[in-house]
């Protein structure tokens, strides 16, 4: 180690205020988190800040959707975030919001001197208006029927069932997600950042050193074609306005990086630090985003050239990591594996899954499989089978015999090799090769424990005279126990506290490895960590299930705006989204019949105007019989995928109220109705 330490700052992605926390997000706020308690640790000045995303649309139509002002909607959010980092052990040195008078002047300054550098340029482009809400829409608020493979309710910008990618004016019967109407081509002028100029700084960049291999050959594949970016947004939007450009704000993307700055910038004037050492053009500070792999063009073009553009320093690396799926699949809401940090803490401790996902991690961009089979079996043979256990099977020997550690340790050998693979674990940590200082640390618990059966000091103590035998057997274990608590302290910070207190010691640091602790009176040995019972795992699997509306799980529940739950009825609401997704259309019944050998169905023939004939079952023949049908107008569920039954293949469904049996009621729209008519 060096002796001026070394000058830091280190962000996480800021997360959006739209919705909680989930275990996906918490991988990088843990990994991140992981890595500044090392640095301070390592006697390191290192600062980490992050901040709530509190623009754009996405957030300005939940706020809509919830009843709140966007300004309520942020203030709530970013409390119900920062009580789940707390309970995480994410230690921010700041967490601040972008919706905030340091970002407003930093966000303006950036632009400004672009602009007055020439980086800034306008352009005229024609972009899809909702004529209804009045407002132009982002690629994400328009969907239609995909012009490849003819899949409706796609997005604008691509297709999740065949992935082919388009512009939303190419979508078949496009419609806004917003308020459901067809859009309107209409012309705008819009400010573009001038990308492609920075294309030579860029190239170089990118093979700095700046960046993981798998992250620098990516980005090499978009410098090949870079294109003006736009940077602005029309009115109504949640943002900052522009200077000089009434009625066009800043494209949250371009605040949001900036965000890191204003955070950071709002530290110092708390603590006093001088914010252009860090980010004036000749710092020599240290400067890292930790970031997930879905947002590297972010923070691997857009952000160091506008850095750039204004005068200022560039980030000195960016640490990419993959995404986590939850046993071998996408987090699934059906599956109940979309878990949020409240669910999650409501069953299980915040350090089985800090250690979890350090014992997973490495410095790759790979994908993490967050298995929670394998997670509880780990923590508990690591954790309580391993680490503890040192602890609990020797420390109240020393309580028995005098309460103080030996002044000549049994074994020193033993507690040597441990000391001596400090450096080889903080070069570990260092590289973000956490699953490797796990790994060599449990390997070192082996160790202790084996030397601790071989000797047996439960079996010495029955006999007679051997007290001081067993006292340094017994403090050559609680030395080790000692080193891996100081090794382990980045990833359980509290269980390290309570190691301290029954050590008697002041908080440990890295350096405090090169010291042993003899002749020390230690506590009483209280239990550290208890093990995980799959049983919290299924009730929180369960949990996650019931609660799988991602805005109003546990304590956001309590900050939701009333228009969202429905107090009275206790029905689960859905987003405007989740119901544009179910396309009803009115239908005239050309023919009903019987089915032969089904004494509930009837066998409909619909007509649907443009989109032709379906057949549907329905059971309802115990209320009607054929002839009361045909001709009738019903409402069919359009989008329904196809179903096959004993009887042939359903295309849809009919709706119509009531329990069922003979008290079912269809559902018929007046006669001004015609067939095809989408249904709203
Ligand atoms: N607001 C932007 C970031 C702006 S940074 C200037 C954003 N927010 S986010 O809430 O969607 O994501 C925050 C971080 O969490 C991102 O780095 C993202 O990659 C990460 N993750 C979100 N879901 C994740 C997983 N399922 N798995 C791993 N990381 C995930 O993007
Ligand atoms: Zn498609």
């Amino acid at each position: 180690m060096s002796d001026t330490p070394r000058k830091i700052l280190v962000t996480s992605a800021l997360p959006y205020a739209n919705g909680p926390i989930h275990l996906g997000h918490l991988l990088e706020y843990i990994q991140t988190d992981i890595w500044v308690r090392f640095q301070k640790l390592r006697g390191q000045q290192c600062t980490y800040v992050c901040a709530d995303d509190a623009h754009g649309t996405a957030i300005m139509l939940k706020a809509e959707e919830n009843g709140v002002t966007p300004e309520q909607q942020i203030a709530q959010v970013k409390a119900d975030h920062e009580q789940d980092f707390a309970d995480f052990q994410i230690q921010f040195d700041n967490y601040y919001s972008t919706h905030s008078p340091e970002n407003r002047a930093l966000s303006e300054m950036v632009f400004l001197r672009n602009k007055d550098a020439g980086y800034i340029v306008e352009k005229a482009i024609t972009q899809l208006y909702d004529p209804q809400k009045g407002m132009f829409l982002a690629d994400r608020f328009v969907k239609g029927t995909c012009p490849k493979c003819k899949a409706q309710d796609q997005y604008g910008d691509n297709c999740e069932v065949c992935g082919a990618t388009y512009s939303p004016a190419e979508l078949i019967e496009p419609y806004s997600a917003v308020s459901g109407a067809t859009p309107v081509e209409k012309e705008t002028t819009q400010l573009f950042f001038d990308l492609p100029k920075f294309e030579h700084m860029l190239r170089d960049w990118t093979r700095s050193g700046a960046l993981q291999e798998q992250v620098a050959n990516k980005l090499q594949e978009w410098i090949e074609d870079l294109q003006p970016w736009d940077i602005s947004r029309e009115a109504p939007y949640f943002g900052f306005e522009i200077p000089g450009y009434p009625g066009k704000y800043f494209y949250v993307w371009l605040d949001a990086p900036i965000g890191y700055m204003a955070s950071f910038q709002n530290y110092c004037e708390r603590e006093g630090l001088n914010f252009d050492d860090y980010w004036g053009k000749d710092s020599n500070a240290e400067l890292y985003h930790f970031i997930g792999k879905d947002i590297i063009n972010f923070h691997g073009l857009f952000w160091p050239a506008m850095l750039e553009g204004a005068g200022l320093r560039k980030p000195t690396a960016i640490y990419s990591h993959g995404f986590v799926t939850v046993n071998g699949a996408k987090m699934s809401k059906s599956r109940g594996t979309f878990i949020k940090a409240r669910t999650y803490l409501d069953h299980l401790g915040p350090e089985y899954l800090r250690y979890y996902f350090a014992a997973k991690l490495s410095s790759r961009v790979d994908d993490f499989d967050l298995n929670l089979e394998d997670f509880a079996q780990r923590v508990n043979s690591d954790l309580v089978g391993k680490l503890v256990n040192i602890a609990s099977r020797t420390g109240n020997f020393v309580k028995k015999f005098g309460g103080s550690l030996s002044t000549e340790l049994d074994n020193p050998m033993l507690v040597r090799e441990v000391q001596e693979a400090g450096p080889r674990i903080a070069e570990f940590y260092e590289q973000r090769e956490f699953g490797k200082a796990m790994r060599e640390i449990m390997a070192l618990a082996d160790h202790a424990n084996g030397y601790i059966a071989d000797k047996a000091p439960w079996a010495l103590a029955k006999e007679e005279g051997k007290e001081q035998e067993v006292l340094a057997i017994c403090s050559t274990a609680i030395n080790v126990f000692r080193l891996l608590v100081i090794y382990l302290k980045p990833v359980l910070p509290a269980l390290a506290e309570r190691a301290e207190a029954f050590l008697q010691v002041a908080p440990l640091a890295w350096a405090d490895a090169n010291t042993l602790l003899l002749g020390h009176e230690i506590a009483k040995f209280k239990p550290l960590l208890g093990r995980i019972d799959m049983k919290q795992i299924e009730a929180m699997l369960e949990d996650s299930k019931s609660k799988d509306a991602p805005a109003e799980s546990g304590k956001a529940e309590k900050t939701a705006a009333p228009k969202t739950q429905s107090d009275t009825t206790g029905e689960e609401t859905i987003s405007i989204d989740d119901f544009l997704k179910v396309k009803l259309r009115v239908a005239r019944v050309a023919k009903a019949a019987h089915v032969d050998g089904a004494d509930k169905l009837l066998q409909l023939t619909l007509d649907v105007g443009e989109l032709g004939e379906r057949n549907v079952f329905a059971g309802i023949k115990a209320k009607y019989s054929p002839e009361d049908l045909e001709g009738k107008l019903v409402v069919l569920v359009a989008n329904l995928a196809p179903r096959k039954m004993k009887f042939g293949i359903s295309e849809g469904m009919v709706l119509a109220a009531g329990p069922g049996g003979e008290d079912i009621h269809i559902l018929s729209p007046d006669s001004g109705a015609k067939p095809g008519m989408e249904v709203r």
